[in-house]
C-alpha cells in the first residue's frame, strides 16, 4: 500500500491548477571517490496536467540530474543521496511523494506514468531486436488484450516513420538517429503516461528533423493532455513549446517564469546573458538583424567551487559587493514568478 500525502491546506489544493508533479527543495548529490558532487541543490517546481516546463541552462547546471532524480534513473555503480520531495497526483487524485517509495514501488511508475525520452536514443534500444519487437515487449508490459502488432505499426505512423508496415521488421543499426529517435518516443507513448520527461531529445537531430519531432511532441501532448518537462540548451526551441520555463544555473534555479515574459522580460542576469548569447536569425539577408551575439564571460563553477553570495557573480555584469556577501534565495512574486537575484528590481 502506497504511502499517500495529504494536502489539503496547501495553497494549490482544490482548484483547477493542482500540479500532477511538484518538486520540493530536490537535492541530490553524487559521492565519489574524490568528492561529493552537489549537482542539484534545492530545486523547486510545479508543472500541472498538459502543461510544458522547459528546463534550460549550460551543460552542467544539472537538468538531467534533476529529471533523472524524479524516477532514479541512475547508473547502477553511481553512489547517489537525494532529499527532497517529488510529489506526483495519482489517477485517484492521491499525493505520492516518489522520493520515499521503495525501488519496487517506483517501478510501477516508471513508463506507465512517466515516460522518459533520453538524449541518446541508441543507448536505450537493444541492437539484437528488431523495433517492432522491443514495442511489443513494451505493450505487452503495460497494456493487454490489444493486437500489439498493430498497435506498434499505429504508434510508428503517429510519430511519423513513413512504410511502418516494413520498418517494424528493422534493427535499429537500420534506422537514421531521426527514426530511432521516434522509435524511442513510440514506445514511451505505447505506456500512455501522463507525463512525459524529454531531455534534450532533439539535440541529435538535425534541423528539419528537429522540427518535425517538435511538432509531433506537441501534437501527441495536445492529444493526451499528457504534462513534460522539456530539457533543452536551446532558447528557440523554448518559446516554440513550453508553457513555463526554469532556469538552472550551477544546480539551482534563478529564473521561474511564463516563456513570453521569461523570454521578452528576463529579470535574472543568467537568463538576459542566456538570451543575448543566442544565435541571430541567418536568412532574410536585405533585412539585416541588428543584434550582436553576446557570449557569456568566464565558465560555470564547479561543484564545491560556487561562490558564497550569488553563483552567478563572477561572471555577472550587473555584480556588486553585496551580491558576494550571502547566499540569495529565490524570490517569488506575481504568484508563480521567481528570481534569485537582489538587484533584479533595479536592472
Ligand atoms: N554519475 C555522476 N557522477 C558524478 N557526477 C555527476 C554524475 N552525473 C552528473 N554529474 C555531475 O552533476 C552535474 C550536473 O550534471 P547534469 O548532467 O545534470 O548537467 P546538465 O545540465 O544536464 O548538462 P548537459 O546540458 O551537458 O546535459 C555536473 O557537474 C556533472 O558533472
Ligand atoms: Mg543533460
Amino acid at each position: 500500500m502506497l504511502k499517500t500525502i495529504d494536502l489539503k491546506n496547501h495553497p494549490t489544493q482544490g482548484c483547477d491548477t493542482e500540479p500532477l508533479l511538484e518538486l520540493r527543495d530536490l537535492r541530490t548529490q553524487f559521492i565519489t571517490p574524490q568528492s561529493v558532487v552537489s549537482a542539484v541543490d534545492g530545486v523547486s517546481l510545479s508543472i500541472r496536467p498538459g502543461q510544458t516546463m522547459a528546463l534550460v541552462g549550460e551543460s552542467g547546471s544539472g537538468k538531467s540530474v534533476t529529471a533523472l532524480s524524479i524516477l532514479r534513473l541512475f547508473n547502477r555503480g553511481d553512489k547517489v543521496k537525494i532529499s527532497g520531495q517529488a510529489l506526483w497526483k495519482n489517477r485517484q487524485g492521491q499525493v505520492i511523494d516518489l522520493l520515499a517509495l521503495q525501488e519496487n514501488e517506483l517501478r510501477t511508475f516508471r513508463g506507465r506514468e512517466i515516460g522518459f525520452v533520453f538524449q541518446d536514443p541508441g543507448a536505450s534500444l537493444n541492437p539484437v531486436f528488431t523495433i517492432g519487437a522491443q514495442i511489443r515487449e513494451t505493450l505487452e508490459i503495460h497494456q493487454s488484450n490489444e493486437d500489439s502488432s498493430l498497435l506498434a505499426i499505429q504508434l510508428l505512423r503517429d510519430v511519423g516513420i513513413a512504410d511502418p508496415d516494413r520498418r517494424i521488421n528493422a534493427f535499429p543499426h537500420q534506422l537514421s538517429g531521426g527514426m530511432r529517435q521516434r522509435v524511442m518516443l513510440a514506445m514511451t507513448l505505447a505506456c500512455q503516461p501522463r507525463f512525459l520527461i524529454a531531455d534534450e531529445p532533439t539535440t541529435a537531430l538535425d534541423v528539419t528533423i528537429q522540427a518535425q519531432m517538435m511538432r509531433l511532441l506537441s501534437e501527441i501532448q495536445e492529444k493526451h493532455n499528457m504534462a513534460m518537462l522539456f530539457i533543452t540548451h536551446d532558447l528557440a526551441l523554448v518559446s516554440q513549446i513550453a508553457d513555463r520555463v526554469a532556469v538552472m544555473y550551477a544546480g539551482q534555479v534563478v529564473e521561474t517564469g511564463n516563456v513570453h515574459e521569461l523570454t521578452n522580460h528576463p529579470k535574472h542576469p543568467y537568463t538576459k546573458a542566456l538570451l543575448d548569447c543566442r544565435p541571430i536569425r541567418l536568412y532574410k539577408e536585405d533585412e539585416p538583424d541588428e543584434r550582436i551575439l553576446i557570449p557569456i564571460k568566464g565558465r560555470p563553477p564547479r561543484s564545491g567551487d560556487v561562490s558564497m553570495g550569488c553563483r552567478f557573480a563572477p561572471r555577472c555584469n550587473a555584480q556588486k559587493d553585496i551580491c558576494m556577501q550571502n547566499p540569495v534565495s529565490l524570490e517569488i512574486f506575481s504568484g508563480a514568478e521567481s528570481v534569485r537575484c537582489l538587484r533584479w528590481r533595479e536592472l
